[in-house]
């Protein structure tokens, strides 16, 4: 665990336990519907939590909505809503796609709700005890969709903020600020000496470059915007969104009648293992953040990781340029394992990646309809037709004197190590390795075949299925993180009940768990193949393929807004 690394009121007791893992996606603004781009954060959020809770860590998972500021409250005015019945349909609108796409998160955190706001001004209370918080004038070019004031030198021509391609607001305002110049020296050393503190290894040198480069207070306070928590003692102001925002982290982990104060917050988990954001949001993360934390005398997050954008036509997906993905839309007609495996398995993470329908398409199809699903199916189809469904001996005896079992094994290592990373691509591929391993071995032993010579070669061809549906097992636990219902599929099939799906632990990838006598469900497609639309209407779009651009260094984006 970091330290807390700072100042004269460190006075919490961490929640955190050696058995726990707290993961967090950002909050999510409000201002519009979810596209593909926020659902990306979440699916790996949970792909993520899922397996952290094979490995048996009790998890909790935060995700939610971020709902004050000027960019909602204009958002609703344009919609002729309230901010508050805005608030309440979108945020509604994000509940309904995570059930959707099976993201089972344990806290959803509203910043409007009550508890929030009590946190929030007690932490704003501790920072100004601190002697962190000042009252200043300030004049500064204003991008609203970023609710950030920027530095001349980053902005493009006529001031045009280098994410949404929007002109910047010239402000001046007379606000509250917070003294993050303070912490420019133990910022530093905090970088330094926690080189995993922030992921991937490129985005450090980029959190790094920025603290080096001198770290200006930032103002902490609008006294132009209504729709926010007012400033303890000041009710002309409201406390900016981000310093409200973040508190979220910390606000999700209280129990619903808890009293709402930062003790019980963070005995209930604090610090998190992971905070799980997009890029365009490190420098919030990786340094207001920690900075933030440091003056109010609590415990660093252990990780942040910052993920790349999806694109399409190499610009980040994104709500002004109108390039978004409906995430709806592919969930409805793909279902959840589709979607969430593509961008999972085609993104490396931590890169970008754009998307096209037809490697949509192939990719499902090749992977989960013919490499998984069709193994499975007809491996179930052989033992109904020739051992009436049941296993003939267990899967330990059947693999006897073979090094199948030893490839099987290794490559869920593989799996594994890859998911501890959060290399979760090379993850879905360490697996989609053992499907590969399985269709060889069918092929090679080709046991349709040995069951028409009888004897000997018949006992050979029902012990080779035991091996098959053993790694099939596998298959479903090594893979459930990252599609859970076709999972849950394929453990029903193998003859096991929901209790058993849901109660795994990845210890079970061990071979061996198949047992001889057990009787498997009759055989039933678990991934259908999606039929590809001869004429697409788009096929110039539909050609392209997802392209995996490695990020060596960070770059200046064509992006747009989220
Ligand atoms: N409200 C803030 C976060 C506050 S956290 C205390 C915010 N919200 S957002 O809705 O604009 O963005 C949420 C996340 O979605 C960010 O991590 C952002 O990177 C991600 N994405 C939005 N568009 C994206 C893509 N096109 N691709 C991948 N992720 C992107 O920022």
């Amino acid at each position: 665990m970091l330290c807390t690394c700072s100042s004269n009121n460190s006075s919490f007791q961490s929640g955190e336990k050696a058995d726990s893992f707290v993961v967090t996606t950002p909050l999510y603004y409000v201002n519009a519907p979810p596209h593909m781009g926020s659902a990306y954060t979440t699916i790996a959020a949970d792909a993520i939590a899922r397996f952290q809770r094979l490995l048996g860590k009790r998890v909790i998972f935060i995700t939610g909505t971020d709902e004050h500021g000027e960019k909602i409250a204009t958002a609703a005015s344009a919609q002729g809503s309230t901010p508050s019945e805005h608030c309440d349909v979108i945020s509604q609108a994000y509940k309904m796609l995570w059930k959707d796409l099976d993201i089972a998160y344990d806290k959803f955190l509203r910043t409007t709700d009550p508890k929030h706001e009590a946190i929030v001004k007690e932490f704003y209370s501790r920072v100004l005890a601190n002697d962190d918080i000042y009252r200043a004038d300030y004049e500064g070019l204003y991008c609203v969709n970023c609710e950030e004031y920027k530095d001349e030198k980053e902005l493009l021509e006529n001031n045009c903020c280098p994410t949404h391609l929007k002109p910047c607001i010239s402000r001046r305002e007379d606000n509250y600020f917070f003294a993050l110049s303070k912490y420019q020296k133990s910022l530093e050393e905090t970088l330094a000496q926690n080189p995993e503190f922030v992921q991937p290894s490129y985005r450090l040198n980029e959190v790094q470059g920025w603290v080096k480069s001198g770290l200006k207070d930032f103002s902490i306070s609008r006294a132009s915007v209504d729709w926010g928590i007012p400033v303890p003692n000041d009710n002309k102001q409201t406390i900016y969104v981000w310093f409200d925002a973040l508190l979220g982290y910390m606000s999700a982990l209280l129990e619903d009648k808890e009293q709402p104060s930062l003790q019980n917050a963070v005995s209930s988990g604090w610090p998190p293992s992971l905070h799980l954001i997009g890029k365009d949001i490190l420098r919030f993360h990786a340094v207001y953040w920690p900075a933030m934390l440091m003056s109010a005398g609590l415990p660093l997050p252990k990780k942040v990781f910052g993920h790349g954008f999806l694109t399409k036509d190499g610009m980040k997906m994104g709500k002004s340029l109108g390039n978004t993905i409906e995430p709806n839309e592919l969930v409805h007609k793909f279902g959840p394992d589709a979607v969430r495996y593509f961008f999972l398995r085609e993104v490396e993470f931590g890169n970008d990646g754009d998307y096209s329908e037809e490697r949509f398409i192939n990719i499902v199809n090749a992977h989960l309809a013919n490499t998984i699903g069709n193994l499975l199916n007809r491996t179930l189809g052989l033992l109904k037709k020739n051992c009436e469904s049941t296993l003939v001996v267990d899967s330990t005896i059947a693999v006897e004197g073979q090094d199948f079992k030893d490839t099987v094994e290794k490559l869920v290592e593989k799996a594994r190590i890859h998911y501890e990373n959060l290399s979760l691509s090379s993850a879905c591929e360490a697996v989609q390795e053992i499907g590969n391993a399985g269709n060889a071995y069918m092929d090679k032993r080709q046991p349709w075949s040995l069951f028409k010579q009888g004897g000997d070669a018949s006992e050979a061809a029902a012990k080779d299925l035991v091996i098959i549906l053993e790694t099939m097992r596998i298959i479903a636990i090594a893979l459930s993180p990252i599609a859970p219902s076709l999972c849950r599929r394929i453990y029903a099939q193998l003859g096991y009940s929901e209790d058993e799906f849901n109660n795994l632990n990845w210890s079970e990838t061990k071979w061996g768990g198949l047992k001889g006598g057990q009787v498997m469900a009759q055989p039933k497609p678990v991934f259908a193949r999606i039929e590809q639309a001869k004429e697409t209407e788009n096929a110039g779009e539909a050609a392209k393929k997802v392209v995996k651009k490695k990020e060596k260094k960070p770059q200046v984006q064509k992006v747009v807004e989220a």
